[in-house]
């Protein structure tokens, strides 16, 4: 048993930025369920999205950009904070060492995306979250205070449920006291304690069959918080990512950024033809939802299973310094941008719903903070503008340092929270069976809850979830318990949450689309669970 002030769960941008604040006010510990540097943080190509060129770009702009792609359900004030807040965070990423390229004025090069009005995304070349993943580690590593458990699992968060105590989804006094994990190294699991929790365990892109989002996102954060009774908020609003390359066979999927298309490329369809104009006057960098229904129905028109992106008319030196990662991936399965078209198609990429959380990261739960992917705070609304994301993860865990540092002796673990109980289980002989229900799991949401919806669908998701989800809860109460195991519980909590979710909102609005109310409804409302 451990137990400590502040536990973090993930060592993404999101765990490693708190992490380092926090360990200044006490002792902090990141359990991370895999290599320390696993995450989608270091899959980000594109880049940060901040304000720092202050004579085309200002504040207003992006604050505009971010509502218009969140299409009327972004909170406001939350956007004026992200937004205003984070040249500040960046500028202390930039301390602790992450590189942005810059251009030959040497000022930052700055790149356009997807529903941006002016160029504001710092990046690096086109490896943005593998360089600030890198110099955030490095400074963790060089301090005392901080603890990281790698390969450790966080299996359930810890509240008065397991003290015995009976506590109502709808009260306001859940305390959490920290978590089980599961340490894979023995197959043990442990009681870790604690004043503070921060869940940083990121989104869930494997509740689809195709995903950009590397093995890790599960969806472990937002089950964990939805059985300790914490709200949700939004979680109908998945974005798919228009542009991850064609490659059959290859999961997860491979993006090519936004990036490019900010760089000029440009979306077409097998003869050539452009066809983005002919769904919104923004043409290939309009927003995310907007560009990945166009392809969408692009591919339904044609049969094929992707459309194609054209960049072949910029230098190659230029493709070459701005974008190497993807020019490797390319040429390494035959396709030379400089010269070919480059075959895309959408492919789930980030949850922007999440754990409900006030402006300074309070979760409904007392004592647990939330940030980063696995969060709604409220900026994203119906579908996040591109490059938010890092930004928001900054900008909060810093917010959340601020709030937790005073309160740290607010917080009580109680002396009599038991180990966990795995009697009366035994070890699994058929994972295969785990593997075969992920699958089933994530082809009957790719088939019924994907980018186009509708009740039908979702009804016929909600009755296939059931009978997974009954097998599931069959095999994991008489079974030890695996990674694979909780990892299947997770995407069918989390898939769960989506459909209910999904169900809820009658109307058309950012990334949920549905055919049977292809409208706006006239009242604006969160979908909370
Ligand atoms: P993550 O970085 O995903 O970290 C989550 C951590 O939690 C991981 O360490 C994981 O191992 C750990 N974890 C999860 N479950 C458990 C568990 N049960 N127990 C213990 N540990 C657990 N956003 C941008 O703003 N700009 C971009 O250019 C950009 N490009 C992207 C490109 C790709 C390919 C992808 C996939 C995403 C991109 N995004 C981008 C989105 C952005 O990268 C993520 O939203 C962001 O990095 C999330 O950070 P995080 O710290 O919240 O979560
Ligand atoms: C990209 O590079 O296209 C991803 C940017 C993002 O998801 O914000």
């Amino acid at each position: 048993m451990r137990n400590v002030d502040f536990l973090v769960i993930g060592s993404g941008i999101a765990g490693l930025s708190f992490a380092l604040k926090a360990a200044k006010h006490g002792k902090v510990l990141i359990v991370t369920k895999s290599n320390e540097d696993e995450s989608n943080t270091k899959y980000a190509q594109g880049g940060v999205a901040v304000v720092v060129d202050n004579k085309e770009d200002s504040f207003e702009k992006h604050i505009n950009d971010t509502l218009i792609a969140g299409d009327g359900l972004c909170d406001k004030n939350i956007v004026e904070i992200v937004v205003t807040e984070g040249p500040d965070r960046i500028s202390e990423i930039i301390e602790y060492g992450a590189k942005f390229d810059k251009d030959k004025t040497g000022f930052y090069d700055l790149a356009k995306e997807g529903g941006h009005s002016e160029h504001r995304v710092l990046h690096y070349k086109d490896i943005t979250g593998f360089e600030i993943e890198r110099s955030l580690l490095e400074e963790i590593h060089q301090n005392p205070n901080i603890e990281i458990l790698t390969h450790y699992f966080a299996v359930d968060l810890i509240t008065q449920h397991h003290t015995g105590e009976f506590v109502n989804r709808h009260s306001d006094n859940i305390e959490c006291y920290g978590i089980y994990a599961l340490n894979t190294a023995d197959n043990t699991i442990e009681k870790i304690t604690s004043k503070i929790t921060v869940l940083a365990a990121g989104g869930a892109g494997h509740i689809y069959s195709s995903t950009t989002n590397p093995t890790i996102a599960t969806g472990d954060g937002i089950a964990m918080a939805y059985r300790a009774k914490a709200k949700v908020r939004n979680m109908e609003f998945i974005q798919f990512h228009p542009t991850a390359l064609y490659n059959p066979g290859e999961y997860p999927s491979f993006l090519i950024s936004e990036a490019v298309r900010g760089f000029g490329g440009v979306l077409k369809r097998r003869n050539g033809d452009e066809f983005m104009y002919e769904y919104d006057e923004r043409g290939s960098l309009a927003p995310r939802d907007i560009v990945a229904r166009a392809i969408d129905a692009e591919m339904k028109k044609s049969g094929d299973d992707f459309v194609y992106l054209d960049i072949r008319h910029r230098k190659k030196e230029d493709l070459l310094s701005h974008f190497p990662n993807i020019y490797a991936k390319c040429l390494s399965i035959g396709i030379d941008m400089t010269k070919d078209m480059i075959p895309v198609t959408p492919a789930c990429h980030y949850m922007c719903g999440g754990v409900l959380v006030d402006e300074f990261g309070r979760s409904s739960i007392k004592g647990l903070y939330a940030c980063g992917e696995v969060t709604s705070t409220g900026l994203h609304g119906a579908n996040r503008l591109a490059s938010n994301s890092l930004l928001e993860a900054l900008v909060y865990s810093h917010r959340i340092y601020l709030d937790a540092k005073d309160r740290l002796n607010e917080f009580n673990v109680p002396t009599h929270i038991p180990d966990w109980n795995d009697q009366n289980t035994q070890l699994s002989n058929e994972d295969i069976l785990v593997t075969h229900n992920i699958r089933e799991m994530q082809k009957m949401m790719s088939d019924y809850v994907g980018i186009v919806r509708s009740d039908f669908r979702l009804e016929r998701a909600m009755r296939r979830l059931r009978l997974l989800y009954e097998e599931t809860e069959e095999f994991y109460k008489r079974t030890k318990l695996s990674v694979k195991l909780c990892e299947l519980r997770n995407l069918i909590q989390v898939s769960y949450i989506v459909i209910k979710s999904a169900t809820e909102r009658k109307e058309s609005r950012g990334l949920h689309y549905t055919t049977d109310y292809p409208q706006h409804a006239k009242e604006l409302k969160d979908t909370v669970l």
